[in-house]
């Protein structure tokens, strides 16, 4: 391609992507890294879709800057998602949080209503709502497997507070941070912390659980080693893995072919940023289309 066909190709895919003079309203993600995020593909097709003058940004931040970003969106942009590691971080600049972000310790989503920055948290819901479309399956009166205790694993536990799990098993490799969870929400819910290495209590949980979360990062990487017994999984019906690249990961091909019912997490990252598309814009957008377009912005 020549120099000057390659400058036309690159204007014109600008246009597309910000067909507005000014007249556009900005919106965004902050997080670190960022280099792998389908939110931009994801929310751009939805403002093009819905002929919205929108676009949304990745902003790659440093946690000095952190501050500084927020103050900068309080006068500039209409809201933006925030993802790891500043879901906690961001909580304290903001003015406004909701009751659930505030219960979660976590925020994940922020509307700028006239300077006034609330946060709120909609990961807990793009699961449940990820669970029933792509599982078939609800959390009440459930015993369920958590497998892991880091950020994320805060909004399958909650999940299982506000729909009332019957009991909650969580598993980690660092049993302290199971426990500091289950302390944390031990007088809404019967959860029972374990150490991944205990064999017995492990199996046990296995042995009395219906659907197991996967929530821990191992998987992410391809050559990444399955941290429980795939024999265990045959105990199980249903499992789900946050994860959503690769599709499916070790542990969901090894839970299919056990007879479970498995799920990956591109419909949780799908529901999640409904949720906040619909608070930003008011509009409900379609989730089967979010779907194709995060498949093809991930899987590319
Ligand atoms: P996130 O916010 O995405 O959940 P995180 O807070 O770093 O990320 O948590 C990652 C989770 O994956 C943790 O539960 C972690 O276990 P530890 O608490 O013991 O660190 C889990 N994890 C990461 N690598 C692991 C491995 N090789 N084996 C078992 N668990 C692992």
């Amino acid at each position: 391609m020549t120099k000057r066909k390659r400058e036309r190709k690159s204007l014109n895919y600008f246009d597309k992507i910000f067909p507005y003079n000014g007249d556009c309203e900005i919106f965004g993600i902050i997080g670190k890294p960022l280099k792998h995020t389908a939110s931009p593909a994801m929310h751009n097709a939805l403002f093009r879709k819905y002929e919205l003058k929108g676009i949304y940004i990745p902003f790659e931040l440093e946690k000095v800057d952190l501050k500084l970003f927020v103050n900068f969106s309080r006068k500039f942009l209409k809201g933006f998602n925030v993802t790891v590691p500043y879901k906690k971080d961001v909580m304290k600049y903001l003015d406004e949080i909701d009751e659930t972000a505030r219960d979660m310790g976590a925020v994940n989503t922020v509307v700028n209503k006239n300077g006034i920055l609330k946060g709120f948290n909609t990961d807990y819901l793009g699961l449940k709502n990820s669970l029933k479309e792509d599982l078939g399956v609800s959390i009440r009166g459930k015993n369920i497997i958590v497998l892991g205790a880091g950020g994320a694993a805060i909004s399958a536990v909650f999940l299982c507070v506000k729909e009332r799990a019957n009991r909650v098993f969580l598993i980690n490799r660092t049993f302290e941070k199971a426990l500091k969870i289950a302390k944390k929400f031990k007088n809404r819910l019967d959860i029972k912390p374990l150490f991944l290495l205990d064999k017995d209590s492990v199996e046990r949980a296995f042995d009395e659980s219906e659907l197991l979360i996967q929530t821990t990062s191992v998987g992410l990487k391809k050559s990444d080693p399955l941290i429980i017994n795939a024999d265990l999984l045959k105990k199980v019906k249903y499992v789900y893995d946050m994860i959503y690249k690769p599709n499916p990961t070790k542990l969901l091909a090894a839970a299919k072919k056990r007879g479970c019912k498995i799920s990956g997490g591109i419909g949780m990252l799908c529901h999640q940023g409904a949720k906040a598309f619909q608070m930003w814009t008011g509009k409900k957008p379609d989730i089967n289309l979010m779907k194709q377009i995060v498949e093809e912005a991930v899987f590319k």
